[in-house]
C-alpha cells in the first residue's frame, strides 16, 4: 500500500484533530456512523468535502461513469422512456461526483431528442459542486442552462431520480454480535490512535440483527441512511422512477455466515483494504449495499418495485449491443476504446455482477427498459 505523501499529511492531521475533538466532547467515544460521517464528509476536511482528487486513475477508484461515455449511453434508453412517457419532466442525480454522468447523459438524451426540461444535481459536497459545474462548463456547455443545483430534496418530483454509488458512501451503523449480546461499534482515542470500542446496541439495531441469528464474533453493517433516503425521495416523487445502481447484494447474502466481518472496504489510490480508522480523510470508506432492505424501504413508502437485475442484464437491456453494432469497426482505437468499456462493465469478475441496478416507479404505465432480460426482485 503507498504510504501518504508530504503535501497529504497536514490535511490528514487537521482531520483527525477535528474527530480527537469531537470524541473528547463526545465523552470519549463516537458511533462509528458519526465517525464515518466525519471522515467523508466533515466540511472543507473530509474525503469527499476536500480537494482531493477521488476518482479515475489519480484517484483512488474508479466508478462506471468514469471509464468513458457507454455507461452514460445506456442510461439515457430508461429517461428517454421514461420522459416520453411524462411528456415531459426532470432528472435528478444525486451524488454525482465528477459531473461526467450528467454531462454524458444529456448530450447522450439531446443526441435522442429527449432532454429532461431541468437536471438537477443533488450533492453533499460544495468542493464537487464546483467540479460538476466546470465539467458541464467544459463538456456539455450550451446544456449549462437546464442545470440546477440541489442541496436538499425539492418539494415535489415529476421525473427520474438517478444514483450510481451514492449508497455505498453513506454512513453506516456497524455492529459485532457476541456470546450474549449484540453490540455497536464505537470509536475513540488511545495510545495516538483511534482505536474500536463497543457498547450494546439500540433498539434500532437490535430488532435488525435479532432475526438474522448471527454467530458469535460476526461483525457487520446496517445503512440506516440509505433506507430513510429511499423513503425521503418516495414522499417527494410524484410521478416517475428511480434508478438505483450500486455494488451489493439481496438480504441473504449480504448476512450469508461466511461473510463473517462484514462489507466494509478502504480504498486509497487504487489499493483496498479494510480499516477505516487509518488514513483519515486520505481514503474512500464504503459498504455494500442490502438491495432487500432497499427494498422494502422503498415499497414500504409507497413506490412499486419496478425491477431489480445485474448492471450487466440492465445494460445489455438498454442498448449495449446496439451500441457496439453501430461503431465502425474500421476505426480500430474508438472500436477498440468501446470494447475495454463493455468487458468492464458487464464482465462478471468485474462490474457485471456485483454491480446491480434496483428501479422504483411511481404512477407508472410503461415498464423501464434495463429489467426485462433478467428480472431478479424474486432474490430480495
Ligand atoms: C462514490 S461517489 C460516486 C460519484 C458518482 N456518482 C460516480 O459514480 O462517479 C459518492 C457521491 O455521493 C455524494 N453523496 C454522498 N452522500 C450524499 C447525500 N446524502 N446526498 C447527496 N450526495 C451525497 C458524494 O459527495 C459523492 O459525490
Amino acid at each position: 500500500m503507498p504510504s501518504p505523501t508530504a503535501e497529504e499529511h497536514p490535511h490528514h492531521e487537521k482531520l483527525t484533530q477535528y474527530l480527537r475533538e469531537e470524541i473528547t466532547t463526545a465523552g470519549g467515544e463516537i458511533s462509528f456512523d458519526r465517525f464515518m460521517e466525519l471522515a467523508l464528509y466533515a466540511p472543507g476536511l473530509g474525503y469527499y468535502t476536500s480537494g482531493k482528487p477521488k476518482f479515475g486513475k489519480q484517484g483512488d477508484f474508479i466508478t462506471a461513469p468514469e471509464l468513458g461515455p457507454l455507461f452514460a449511453r445506456c442510461l439515457a434508453r430508461p429517461c428517454q422512456s421514461l420522459l416520453a412517457e411524462l411528456g415531459g419532466g426532470d432528472i435528478l442525480e444525486a451524488g454525482a461526483g465528477s459531473g461526467v454522468l450528467a454531462a454524458d447523459l444529456l448530450l447522450e438524451l439531446e443526441s435522442l431528442d429527449h432532454l429532461p426540461q431541468r437536471y438537477f444535481i443533488l450533492e453533499l459536497s460544495a468542493d464537487l459542486r464546483a467540479r460538476q459545474t466546470e465539467t458541464i462548463k467544459r463538456q456539455a456547455p450550451h446544456l449549462f442552462e437546464r442545470m440546477g443545483w440541489l442541496t436538499k430534496l425539492p418539494g415535489n418530483f415529476r421525473g427520474l431520480v438517478l444514483a450510481n454509488e451514492l449508497l455505498d458512501a453513506m454512513p453506516v451503523t456497524r455492529f459485532k454480535v457476541t456470546e450474549t449480546d449484540i453490540n455497536e461499534l464505537y470509536v475513540g482515542w488511545e495510545n495516538e490512535h483511534f482505536v474500536w470500542r463497543e457498547k450494546p446496541a439500540g433498539v434500532s439495531v437490535r430488532v435488525r440483527v435479532e432475526p438474522l441469528e448471527l454467530a458469535a464474533g460476526y461483525i457487520s453493517e446496517i445503512n440506516l441512511r440509505a433506507e430513510a433516503w429511499v423513503r425521503s425521495i418516495a414522499d417527494v416523487l410524484k410521478q416517475g422512477a428511480m434508478l438505483l445502481i450500486d455494488y451489493g447484494f439481496p438480504h441473504a447474502e449480504f448476512y450469508h455466515p461466511q461473510r463473517a466481518r462484514g462489507t466494509l472496504m478502504c480504498h486509497y489510490k487504487h489499493h483496498a483494504h479494510d480499516d477505516p480508522l487509518r488514513l483519515v480523510g486520505l481514503q474512500d470508506i464504503t459498504t455494500h449495499v442490502d438491495f432487500s432492505a432497499l427494498a422494502e424501504a422503498g415499497t414500504g413508502a409507497g413506490f412499486t418495485l419496478a425491477g431489480y437485475t445485474s448492471q450487466a442484464a440492465f445494460l445489455l437491456d438498454c442498448g449495449l449491443e446496439q451500441i457496439m453494432a453501430a461503431s465502425d469497426p474500421d476505426d480500430i482505437r474508438t472500436h477498440m476504446e468501446l470494447t475495454r468499456q463493455i468487458k468492464k462493465l458487464t464482465l462478471p469478475h468485474e462490474m457485471g455482477e456485483l454491480y446491480k441496478v434496483i428501479a422504483f416507479g411511481r404512477n407508472m404505465r410503461e415498464p423501464l427498459p434495463g429489467f426485462t432480460l433478467q428480472d431478479r426482485r424474486g432474490r430480495l
